[in-house]
């Protein structure tokens, strides 16, 4: 089985972007071969400052080590690192209809409210079935809002290898669990558009201090609570052990304490959870060249792979012999 997955490097990473999505992309990596990228092509269609795009890139790169990625195990690399995706792109617009494109949400969305809209951002699910179809992907990981463009991906594939004979491997969406569903400070999804994100490597300090203003309502201390419908709770959850869990749940149930106190236990484990990932950042962050050299090493790797499909698809194809 062969897994491939990417990431756009559009802010620094949250715990709703971990446990909803990068967690499970790590863990699948034992599973077979797995592939993953920084989607940074993507990014352009929304960052335009070059120099954040650059560093936005390198500090997804460094989290994904960081939390666990292990690069001798998958390929990591920058998705424009590999040019025969953007070639391999050319071949499928050609036979992509302008319709499929058009009811993709992404674009529909931005068209709907009245803004302006590039070919980029129209052509968006074609690249990213590019990025799928170079690696001959089985399966993969995403979260529900982009398994719309996985059966992009299929459909362009089909059509392809109807009209010029068997070529790309038709890959499945493995739907990431939805209970991983992450609130945000506020209580809602926690999502950078709503500003309400605890970042994964923020320094401890202001990470406390954000915990501490988490939005909390305002029902006396004495009275009992459900604890699985608190977004406190919720986030606590994420990070505990099974034990603790129990006692905070009995905690809630059993009503009077503070919600300060709930949130001083968060930023414990938060700490706690986040120490190793921080300190291998810490230590990749002051080795450029150690991160560097992952980056060339999956490129020539993902190159290797993509190469081949590309050599396929220009012969199927006649642009190539
Ligand atoms: P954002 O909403 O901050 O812009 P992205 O859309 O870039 O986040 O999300 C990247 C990945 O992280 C997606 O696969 C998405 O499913 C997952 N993800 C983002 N926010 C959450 C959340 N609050 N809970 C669970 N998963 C999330
Ligand atoms: N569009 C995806 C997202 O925003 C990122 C992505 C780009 C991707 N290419 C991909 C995901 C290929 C899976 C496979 O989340």
């Amino acid at each position: 089985m062969r897994v491939l997955s990417g990431i756009q490097p559009t802010g620094r990473f949250h715990w709703g972007n971990y446990f909803g999505a990068i967690r499970q992309y790590i863990d699948l990596q034992d599973a077979g071969e797995a592939y993953y990228f920084v989607a940074n092509l993507h990014a352009l269609t929304t960052v335009r400052d070059p120099e954040l795009l650059r560093q936005l890139t390198l500090d997804a790169a460094i989290d994904l080590v960081a939390l666990g990625l292990d690069p001798n195990r998958a390929v990591l690399f920058r998705q424009s690192d590999v040019p025969e995706v953007s070639e391999l792109c050319w071949l499928l617009m050609t036979g992509t209809p302008m319709g499929l494109l058009e009811r993709c949400h992404a674009y529909k969305d931005k068209k709907a409210k009245g803004l302006a809209a590039d070919a980029g951002l129209f052509t968006y699910p074609v690249l990213m079935a590019a990025d799928i179809l170079s690696y001959d992907a089985d399966v993969v990981p995403v979260g529900e809002d982009q398994v719309q463009h996985i059966e992009v991906c299929r459909d362009i594939a089909g059509s392809f290898n109807h009209h010029f004979g068997e070529t790309f491997v038709l890959p499945k969406a493995k739907v990431l669990e939805s209970a991983a569903r992450v609130p945000g400070t506020d209580g809602e999804k926690m999502s950078k558009s709503y500003n309400n994100t605890l970042e994964l490597f923020e320094p401890p300090a202001t990470l406390r201090k954000k915990i501490m203003r988490i939005t909390t309502d305002s029902r006396p201390m004495e009275q009992p609570k459900e604890p699985q419908t608190d977004h406190l709770f919720q986030l606590y959850s994420l990070l505990a052990t099974d034990p603790e869990r129990e006692d905070m749940a009995a905690l809630y149930r059993r009503g009077g304490f503070g919600y300060g106190e709930v949130k001083k236990a968060l930023a414990d484990v938060a700490e706690r959870f986040f120490a190793e990932p921080r300190a291998r950042r810490a230590e990749l962050e002051a080795h450029p060249e150690r991160v560097s050299e992952i980056l060339a090493d999956g490129a020539s790797r993902a190159r290797k792979k993509a190469g081949q499909v590309l050599a396929r698809a220009k012969k199927a194809c006649g642009t190539g012999a």
